[in-house]
């Protein structure tokens, strides 16, 4: 699956541009910042198929993206949470991915991203508010693994999943990962793997 050439498919601003429903999707969501595109180009192993940048709110579309002979699309998320952008802007793109995030039937699961130095707060827990109220399976993954040891990793994973117990559409496993080292690649990828063959 990801030893494929992924490409660009298309960037979505308004609901009527998404591209027609067809094979599985999956979407990395989470705040801005937290790393979601650089986890996609990591995954798909090309450096610069989605934008990162050290400025948060990088992305701002939802930007689809496909390989050949495969049914699965990746969706990188614009993040939310990012106080310094224009209100205006905030509030198109978080309509969005909200209306995305409730209305899509091919959307087989969310990643949601959670930046492993921070742990969840308080904007994670509302974006998985929605996603249980539509009942939308997310797993959370933690981001920037390689920022913390091994001890500190080990119980903000304990104290992720104590939250996730309580909630009906996350899934019960949490993943730690560092784009930059590549720790838990291979899990992710599996688990990716999983939900397209069923
Ligand atoms: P928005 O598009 O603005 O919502 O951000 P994003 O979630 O897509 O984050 P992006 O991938 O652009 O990464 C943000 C910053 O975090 C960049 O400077 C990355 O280099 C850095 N970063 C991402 N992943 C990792 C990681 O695993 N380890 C470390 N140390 N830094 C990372
Ligand atoms: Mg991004």
């Amino acid at each position: 699956l990801f030893a494929r050439h992924w490409d660009f498919i298309t960037s979505v601003k308004e609901m009527h541009q998404l591209p027609d429903l067809g094979g599985v999707e999956i979407a990395f969501a989470g705040r801005s910042n937290v790393g979601k595109s650089s986890l996609i180009n990591k995954l798909t192993e090309r450096k610069a198929l989605a934008r990162t940048s050290n400025t948060p709110g990088r992305t701002q579309m939802l930007n689809f993206f496909g390989a050949e002979h495969t049914q699965l699309r990746i969706v990188d998320m614009p993040g939310y949470g990012y106080a310094e952008a224009p209100k205006g802007m905030v509030d198109a793109w978080t309509t969005l991915i909200f209306k995305y995030l409730r209305g899509r039937s091919t959307l087989r699961r969310v990643f949601s991203l959670i930046d492993a130095r921070h742990g969840i707060k308080k904007n994670d827990l509302d974006a998985m508010g929605i996603l249980d109220k539509a009942a939308v399976p997310y797993q959370v993954v933690l981001t920037k693994a390689d920022k913390l040891k091994p001890g500190q990793l080990e119980r903000v994973k304990e104290d992720a999943l104590k939250i996730l117990a309580k909630r009906p559409a996350a899934h019960p496993e949490v993943l730690a990962t560092s784009s930059e080292k590549g720790t838990g690649m291979d899990e992710l990828r599996a688990e990716i793997a999983l939900l397209v063959s069923y």
